[in-house]
């Protein structure tokens, strides 16, 4: 459990000093290139100095046919500096430039900045991601950051409809201010982002059979739904409301299952308050007076048949 400790003294503490590797952004950017062409991109969280976001996008701002990069640093004290990179028919130029402010995310001068962009791309502060997440949603902005995972507990009414989903990786290893160390977090971030990718439309393969042993599958206490301890292990022919794992978020399908909401006590959506049998312990599934692990509730969709309407 080391990486868990460390991401969670890193957020506890405010360090929010973990700076993305330059593999990790290209393995998961690979799957997005068609939506940055005559795009600006801005990272309002990235020193462009070090930042492996400035990095990627400045290397192949032509590749992915880019209008304009912009990056601004934050300093805690001072006014700070924001680099730009754009194109015009004279070719690709780039220039810095002081800030009036810091560069906090929140400033007058980054929402300007903001305003201007198409896509934001970056690893924001750990500290500070839900109140950076709801800006970008605020101003109605694209996205791809990395956030910890627990931050789906609260971004899963969101999830369900459809303002944003889970991306392909989970980056594990993050560098250190000194540029040479670095610190393990393994399974613990994730990929945020509203832009369409292929992942989303794909189904979970389903293969186990509820009715070949229900007794697998028992009703939680204070929900009004059967537990399923493994995503590999959703019934196939189940058609009402199971509790999963949240892992199932990174394969969620929204053709294939509608999500009813999460055990999450904030969770007061309609559908999921509708199934709550017991007010008590809502952020939790009970099993025989037993407390499973958070669970997102979902149910399978019915695709319409193929053969129906033909003559
Ligand atoms: C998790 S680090 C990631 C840095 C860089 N985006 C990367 O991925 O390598 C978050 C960065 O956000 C900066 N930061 C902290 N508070 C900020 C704020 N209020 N506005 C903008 N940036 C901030 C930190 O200085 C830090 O460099």
């Amino acid at each position: 459990m080391a990486g868990n400790t460390n991401l969670h003294k890193a957020s506890a503490a405010k360090n929010d000093e973990f700076y993305t590797q330059l593999t990790d952004i290209e393995k998961e950017l690979k799957h997005y290139k068609h939506h940055f062409e005559g795009k600006t991109v801005f990272c309002n969280c990235d020193d462009p100095e070090h930042s492996n976001f400035w990095q990627y996008f400045s290397l192949n701002f032509k590749e992915l046919k880019l209008k304009k990069l912009i990056a601004t640093h934050f300093d805690r004290e001072k006014p700070s500096y924001k680099l730009v990179m754009w194109k015009d028919d004279r070719g690709v130029h780039s220039d810095i430039k002081t800030l009036r402010q810091n560069g906090d995310f929140r400033s007058e001068e980054s929402i300007e900045l903001l305003k201007e962009a198409d896509i934001v791309v970056t690893n924001p502060p750990f500290s500070l991601f839900r109140e950076y997440i709801a800006q970008l949603m605020e101003y109605d902005k694209k996205f791809l950051i990395i956030g910890n995972k627990n931050a789906i507990n609260y971004l899963c009414p969101d999830i369900k409809y459809g303002k944003l989903w889970i991306g392909y990786n989970s980056p594990n290893e993050f560098k250190l201010p000194d540029g040479s160390t670095t610190k393990k977090v393994t399974g613990l971030t994730r990929w945020f982002t509203n832009l369409d990718i292929h992942k989303r439309h794909e189904d979970i393969p389903l293969w186990k059979k509820y009715y070949d042993d229900p007794s697998q599958y028992p009703k939680y206490d204070n929900y009004d739904a059967i537990n399923v301890d493994k995503v590999a292990d959703i019934p196939c022919d189940y058609d009402s409301a199971m509790g999963v794992p949240i892992t199932f978020l990174d394969n969620y399908n929204s053709e294939q299952f509608e999500i009813i909401g999460i055990t999450y006590s904030k969770d007061k959506n309609p559908d999921i308050e509708k199934i709550r049998t017991d007010d008590k312990k809502r952020h939790v599934g009970i099993l025989n007076g037993k407390e499973k692990y958070p669970r997102v509730i979902i149910q399978k969709k019915e695709k319409p048949n193929k053969n129906e309407n033909r003559t």
